[in-house]
């Protein structure tokens, strides 16, 4: 005799088993409803406390950023203190009981353009699984003017959560060239406001935290768009920029012997360790407005690339482009080397052209881009890459690989 359940009248099966009382049977699902029932809300309650979100340490956020990122070790030991202050703020505020409200920490990064801002946010938004939106801050007008609304940073962020508002409200903004709107920018586009103070005031409106309008579909506001408010009060900003000429208005303020450093040693001191000592004052003379400096207080600086880092940032991270090319090398059953001298060449390639490690992936695409082309025809060959064929001067060794590797 088939048994079937007293509450819903569903028959025993293997996926819905029953439990047998006093002559009477209730299914699984049955019991999951009436668990669902009893104990639902209190369930709701707590994973909407922690939303999805695992607080990882800071130790744990770095070692991440470590996979990715090369050097600028105190940026990253910053960038992840802050990361995880933030959403401790978001999901944890009620851990302990009081009216003391943590006030949000949004990130400054300052340091030379290819040094690794970007990647540093976007490596974090991956792993965090957060939308992103990183816009430029030459782009942003005050309403009114030609060009981008400040709003329009939210509507970006919108749309990398796919349109979610609540997981757009948890995420991270990045603002980049926030140096270009400071009031002694040479910079500023002519269309823009003159001092780029009416942007930073826009700005410093959706820092602070406030329900801001923002059309759902981008572009310039108009009557019969729709609108949709947003919470920017736990989104995370980070303002970056490479800040030329900061580390002279440090200097100044610096000067004598304030840092106990003698006559000799100070001349030594070069412009990137001046950039650790900077302060918020430091940030007003250089234009920014003192709201927006009150409000970034995480100031990460970062250093620029040496031709060491070069080389680690071409074969170490996971991502690095040396492992990417032999991938793609072997796909075609081609082994790719590259001798340590091509890999230094390629760094000081990089170095004169002073765009920071943006420059290595060009380089590497000019050069493997004619192997490429022949690829397929390399099949069962190794290649080796020299430092002669990075500067052009030979082909690369071709070797025909004898031990024939199983795919
Ligand atoms: N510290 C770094 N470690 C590894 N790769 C880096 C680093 N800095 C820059 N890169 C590489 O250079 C590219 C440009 O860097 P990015 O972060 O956009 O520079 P910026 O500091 O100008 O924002 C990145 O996509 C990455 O491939
Ligand atoms: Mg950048």
């Amino acid at each position: 005799m088939l048994r079937k359940c007293n509450f819903c009248g569903s028959y025993e099966s293997e996926e819905n088993p029953l439990i047998a009382g006093d002559g009477v049977y209730i299914c699984k699902n049955c019991v999951i409803s009436a668990y669902q029932i009893l104990f639902g809300e209190e369930e709701e309650e707590e994973s909407s406390e922690n939303f999805d979100v695992e607080l990882f340490s800071p130790k744990e956020l770095k070692a991440i950023l470590d996979e990715y990122v090369i050097g600028q070790e105190r940026a990253k030991k910053i960038f992840s203190v802050a990361v995880y202050n933030h959403y401790k703020r978001l999901f944890k505020q009620q851990a302990v009981e009081d009216d003391t409200e943590i006030a949000k920490s949004n990130v400054l990064m300052i340091g030379p353009t290819g040094s690794g801002k970007t990647l540093m946010a976007q490596t974090m938004a991956k792993f965090l699984d957060v939308p992103l939106a990183i816009s430029d801050a030459t782009s942003l007008t005050e309403a009114g003017y030609v060009g981008e609304d400040v709003e329009n940073i939210l509507t970006r962020l919108i749309q990398a959560a796919d349109g979610d508002i609540k997981k757009a409200e948890r995420g991270i903004v990045f603002i980049d060239e926030i140096d270009k709107i400071s009031r002694l920018s040479e910079n500023r586009s002519i269309t823009r406001d003159v001092s780029g103070e009416g942007v930073q005031q826009a700005l410093l409106k959706i820092i602070e935290g406030s329900v801001v309008n923002v059309s759902t579909k981008g572009g310039r506001k108009h009557p019969n768009q729709d609108f949709v408010q947003i919470d920017t009060s736990n989104i995370l900003f980070i303002c970056a920029g490479a800040f030329d000429g900061l580390s002279e208005i440090i200097k100044r303020r610096v000067g004598g012997n304030v840092l106990g450093f003698n006559q000799e040693k100070k001349s030594k001191m070069d412009e990137e360790k001046l950039l650790d000592f900077v302060e918020p004052d430091d940030l007003v003379k250089y234009g920014l407005i003192p709201e927006l400096i009150g409000r970034l207080h995480m100031i990460a600086t970062l250093n620029q690339l040496t031709k060491d880092d070069f080389i680690k940032i071409l074969t170490e991270p996971k991502n690095a482009l040396v492992k990417q090319y032999k991938k793609l090398f072997a796909i075609d059953d081609v082994e790719l080397t590259f001798e340590k001298e091509a890999i230094e060449a390629i760094a000081n390639l990089a170095i004169k052209r002073k765009t920071g490690a943006r420059g290595l992936r060009a380089i590497m695409e000019e050069i493997m881009v004619d192997i490429m082309f022949e690829l397929p025809e390399y099949r069962g060959y190794e290649i080796i890459i020299t430092k002669d064929v990075i500067e052009k001067k030979e082909k690369p060794i071709l070797i025909k690989k004898n031990i024939k590797k199983s795919a």
